[in-house]
């Protein structure tokens, strides 16, 4: 497949659908010998939907998240994301358009220990040039209200318990008004209570109609999304939207007097 040439955005099919990867696949090549981490992944994601990518530990849901997400490149198959074929770009065009339209949440929130809170939150305006100091402050503000951080802005991530700089980076993630948020085990390290709290407030982003993917190997956790995907070995084993729609064309089938199988 080729790599790094000239890509442009091509329209999205009019589904609705904001991601739609095809045929994905992605080996990795170790010192023991090929290992098939994805071994043909299709999955459709419409705009504004809640999904959990839930499996073992091993079964493939992070290579997924970073091979759909453009943060890992695939070997085969395709991803087109809000339109964009994103393995048609060059690394440099990709690392461009991931800061423009996509925030990410992962198990430890990796904020810059020397940044204030609001200081971490504005810091990818800042980094993409997408704002002045000004603008990113009151954005960066906005949002640490929104997961309920105002009063600690000038906190640093020391200061806050492992919660609160989760919210941290959950204000960060969304600090640029991204397509979908994608969050790999947001909650891996916290408690259940405060696990939680974080899954809430990525709850009420989707209730405001912003678009999730979260990957868990905590069914708890994987029970507050909307749509759940099961991934095993490499491939997605089960999938709620396809089971909804197996049992309504199973029952419009057994309505009609023809039972499928
Ligand atoms: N960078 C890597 N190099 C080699 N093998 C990897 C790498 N990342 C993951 N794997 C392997 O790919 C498989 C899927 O891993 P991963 O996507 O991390 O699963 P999960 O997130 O579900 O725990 C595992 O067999 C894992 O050992
Ligand atoms: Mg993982």
């Amino acid at each position: 497949m080729s790599r790094g040439r000239r890509g442009r955005a091509k329209a999205t099919p009019a589904t609705g659908a904001l991601l739609v990867a095809r045929g994905v696949r992605k080996t990795y090549l170790t010192q023991a010998g090929p290992v098939e981490a994805l071994r043909g992944v299709d999955l459709v994601v419409e705009r504004g939907a809640f999904v959990a990518i839930t499996g073992t530990s091993g079964s493939g849901k992070t290579t997924l998240l970073n091979c759909l997400a453009g943060l890992d490149r695939i070997d085969a198959g395709t991803v087109q994301l809000d339109g964009t074929d994103l393995h048609d770009l060059s690394d440099a065009q990709l690392s461009r358009w991931r800061a423009r339209r996509l925030g990410f949440v992962f198990q430890h929130s990796n904020l810059v220990p020397v940044l204030s809170a609001v200081e971490n939150v504005e810091l990818p305006l800042l980094v993409a040039r997408r704002a002045d100091h000004r603008a990113a402050r009151v954005r960066a503000i906005e949002l640490l209200d929104r997961v309920g951080l105002r009063d600690r802005a000038h906190s640093r991530p020391s200061a806050l318990s492992g919660g609160e700089q989760q919210r941290v980076a959950v204000a960060r993630a969304l600090v640029g008004g991204p397509a979908i948020v994608w969050a790999d085990e947001p909650t891996g390290s916290l408690d259940t209570e405060t696990a939680h709290t974080v899954m809430e407030l990525l709850r009420a982003l989707h209730a405001e109609g912003g678009t999730l993917l979260v990957v868990t190997h905590d069914a708890s956790i994987a029970a507050l999304a909307q749509r759940r995907v099961g991934v095993r070995d490499g491939m997605v084993v089960d999938d709620d939207l396809t089971a909804a729609i197996g049992d309504a064309a199973a029952s419009t089938a057994a309505s009609a007097g023809n039972p499928r199988r």
